[in-house]
Formats: structure tokens, sequence, C-alpha cells
């Protein structure tokens, strides 16, 4: 055996399905040895810490455009490097089409942003948001060859949504094509019908937010997402599910054996929609608004219980970077969204946050077993979106893509100690136990405590394979 360029010495190693003392050796990389006792000319002491699976953030929204000039927080750069001090070795952010223009042309441009600039791996999903007859017949199949193996439709926002007859076609081409669907699951007319109605009473803070995008509408989307997945036999995501009403959807259509797969996120266990009132129905409640927003505790609740059974298989950030204050006036408190809560630009910061959070809430606090949450951040990503066995375990050939975790660490969330773009951080003042110490992008370290160190940008583009948990 040659010898390796680095050891990882004296941690518990954790992977989906178990926990054990090893030795890791790494070369090239990549991991060549698990044992007992591995040497290398450089070597990391992790004895009493966790050596997890680098984590993958399925979710992540970065640099892109809003319709009304909205600038996002965050671009790949700083994105991928507060993600890194969050313990993430891969994103998966967004490459989304622009209505009128072509969806590999849209890739280009992603490309253009990201290439030589991200901090972790990266690999895009893809936007349909105009799914023309070119597009459907040409630029999605030889997409899907190129790589690019899962796409997002929106069943609301007026520049993204598609139709039932759209979303039926996309369908049929992810079918054909072995690709991955993932849902906005959100009832575009429900939602337009409630805006109207509050508006009118005006009832306009951000808080309304949380009304305007009833659970209600959530549940009849994520079921009609589901019936269209049933009659073109596909394999779908339903992405940042909200509540026990779509979970009960969800859970409802795997008892008939249908592939549908679901994606919750840190604000589903944290936050409330009485965080969208802010002090007193003021504007802080601004820096709460996404879509779905966060429900109730019973809500919370259900949630716990669908991440401790199966009900779900992806714990994502869904990173969407804005700031509040933005000297151009266009963060989330500006001049428009002081005057309705549906200009309020819809998304929260997160990447940096989403494993402290789910480990403290999830693993310290006994909720969720550490292998489950390994499976639910790293493992299942990477074979869901057709990455694994690359990426996602511990295992001998796979990348060295490691987080050291103490899971001792008291911490408190504080928007001065993160690296993310935005101005603040919903999260603000929760206390974690447990937090990443150091994450190993391919052998080399890219973040310790707490902060970048990479110098170059060293995040590599992934060309995607089928989804072995999709299309198996
Ligand atoms: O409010 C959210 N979640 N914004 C991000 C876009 C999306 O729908 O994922
Ligand atoms: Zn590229
Ligand atoms: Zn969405
Ligand atoms: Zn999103």
């Amino acid at each position: 055996m040659e010898t390796c360029d680095l050891a990882i010495r004296g941690g518990t190693l954790v992977t989906a399905t178990d926990q054990f003392s090893a030795d890791i050796g790494i070369r090239d990389g990549r991991i060549v040895q698990i044992a007992e006792s591995v040497s290398a000319t450089e070597e990391i002491d992790a004895s009493g810490l966790l050596v997890l699976p680098g984590g993958i953030d399925a979710h992540v929204h970065l640099d892109q455009p809003t319709s009304d000039g909205t600038v996002m927080a965050d671009d790949f750069a700083s994105g991928t490097r507060s993600a890194a001090a969050g313990g993430n070795t891969t994103v998966l952010p967004f490459a989304m089409q622009v209505k009128g223009s072509s969806l590999r042309q849209s890739v280009e441009d992603y490309h253009r942003k990201a290439d030589g600039n991200c901090f972790t791996d990266v690999s895009f999903h893809l936007v349909i948001s105009d799914p023309t007859p070119q597009v459907l017949g040409q630029e999605l199949p030889a997409l899907v060859r190129d790589g690019y193996t899962s796409f997002k439709v929106f069943m609301t926002y007026d520049d993204l949504m598609l139709n039932d007859t759209e979303l039926l076609e996309v369908f049929d081409v992810a079918r054909r094509e072995q690709a991955l669907v993932m849902v906005h699951a959100e009832g575009h007319d429900a939602i337009r019908y409630m805006t109207d109605k509050l508006e009118t009473e005006g009832k306009t803070a951000p808080y309304y937010h949380a009304e305007a995008h009833a659970q209600i509408a959530e549940r009849e989307a994520t079921h009609r997402a589901i019936s269209h997945a049933q009659l073109t036999d596909v394999p779908v995501v339903i992405v940042h599910v909200s509540g026990r009403d779509p979970m009960e959807q969800i859970q409802w259509a795997r008892k008939r054996g249908m592939k549908v797969f679901a994606e919750t996120c840190p604000q589903y266990i944290t936050l409330t929609r009485d965080d969208l009132k802010g002090l007193n129905m003021d504007f802080e409640g601004a820096k709460y608004v996404c879509s779905p927003p966060p429900r109730d505790h019973d809500s919370q609740a259900a949630i716990w219980d669908g991440l401790r059974d199966g009900t779900f298989d992806l714990f994502s950030s869904d990173h969407c970077p804005f700031y509040f204050e933005a000297p151009d006036n266009t963060g989330k408190n500006n001049d428009r969204a002081r005057t309705s809560f549906k200009w309020v630009p819809n998304g929260i910061p997160g990447v940096e946050t989403r494993l402290p959070i789910l480990f403290s809430e999830g693993v310290s606090k006994g909720r969720i077993s550490i292998e489950r949450f390994v499976a639910l951040t790293s493992t299942n990503p990477a074979r869901l979106y057709g990455l694994h066995p690359q990426k996602g375990t511990l295992s001998v050939g796979a990348d060295a893509d490691i987080t050291l975790w103490d899971p001792e660490l008291q911490a408190t969330i504080r928007q001065d100690r993160l690296n993310h773009g935005s101005d603040y951080t919903p999260f603000e003042g929760l206390q974690i136990t447990g937090w990443p110490v150091r994450t190993i992008l391919r052998g080399q370290t890219v973040a310790k405590d707490g902060k970048p160190t990479a110098a170059a940008a060293s995040g590599r583009h992934l060309k995607r394979g089928t989804s072995v948990t999709g299309y198996p």
C-alpha cells in the first residue's frame, strides 16, 4: 500500500447506517483506506470528534436575478464559502431559465457565474420556466445526458409557474430521460385569491404572507403534483414541505407505492408564522418571509415525526439570501415591500446553519439518531441526485469530502459569526450544541472553526448520473 497524503486519526466515523472508530487514509483527494490505524505524511487528530461525510445541501439559490431587480446577497464565491464554513462540501444550486430564453443559454450563464469561483463542489438543478417544444424535445434531453439530471418546476410565482398541461409535459420528458423533477407545490390561484382579500382588508404587513400562503394551498398543490406524477408514472421530489397537511398527501402516495420523495428545511422546525409578526406586526417580520412560510407547533411536531419515520428523505436549507437593509433599496425592506407583503422578496439565508440546527435540535436533543442525520444531510441527497458513490458516504474510492464535528461544542447563532452575504440571520439567538470544526473537500481543508480557510476556489462542477433512488 502506497503511503497516504493525509490521515484522519482517532475519530468516530458515522455513516447513514452505522458508527465505528477508525482512521481514514486519503490520497489524491480520495479515500483510499479505512482501517484501525493509518499513517500518512500529514495527519489530523480527530479524537473526540465525529467524522462525517461532507454535507450536501441539495437546495440552494445563488446569484439568481429576480424579476423586480432585487439582488441576491450571495454570489457563488460568498455562498459556497459560507456553505463550507457550515460543514458542506457540495451544494446544488439552480440554473434558472429566463422566460423567452433557451435553457442551454441559461445553463451557460450560470456556469459563467460559478466556474472558478466556488469553494465547495457544485452541480446545477435546472429550473424550467418556459417549456417550449424546443426545450422539451431537444434541450432537456441533451442537458440530462450532459449530467444535469434534475429539474425544478414551480406551481406558483407569475414569472416561473407552469400550468397543469406544462407540468405534465415536463414530467413526461423526465420519465423518458430518467431525470428527477422537484416540485414547488403551492396553488397559485388560492394564493392570489387570499392575497387580494387580505389587501382589500388593509392587511399588508409581512405577517400576512403567512396567511396568503396557506397550508391548504400547499396541500392542494402537493396532491395535484402527486396526481400528475401518478398519471405520467414518474418519480418526483416535493421540496420545502412545511407541515402536516402536505405530509399527509405524500404519505398517501407512498402507501400506494408511488415514488414520491420529500424535503424539509430548518425553518419548518425552528420558526413559526408568529415570527412573521416581527416585534409588533412591524417590518421585522420580513426577515422570515419565505415560501412556503413557517407554520405552527403542530406542524413542527409533524415534521419531526417525518424526519424520524422516513417521510422525509432530505433536509436542505433552501438558502435564498436577500439583504434586509440594502443601500440601493433592493433589500427585503424596500419601499414597495412596505406597501404590501406581496412585494417582499421570498427566501431566507441558511446554508451555513442547516447542519448545526438539525444536529442540535435533532441529535443533541435526542429526536433523531446521528446516522439519520447523516442520511438526511449527505447520503440521501447524493443517492437521490445522482452523486453516489462519489459523494455522500465514507467509503474507499469516494471523494475525501469529510466534516469533522464537535458534538459538545456550544454556540449561539449570531449574524456577526456567519460568513453568508445577508445582513441578518432568521435564526439569530438560537442556542446550538454541536458544530463543524473542519471541512475537508477532496482532501483539502476549506474551512476551520467556523471560518473559510481555502485560499483558492477549488470547487468543481459535478456531472451527475441517474438517481439511484428514483430509477433503481
Ligand atoms: O421563499 C423561498 N423559498 N424562496 C426560494 C425560492 C423557492 O421557491 O425555493
Ligand atoms: Zn462549469
Ligand atoms: Zn420553491
Ligand atoms: Zn428554493
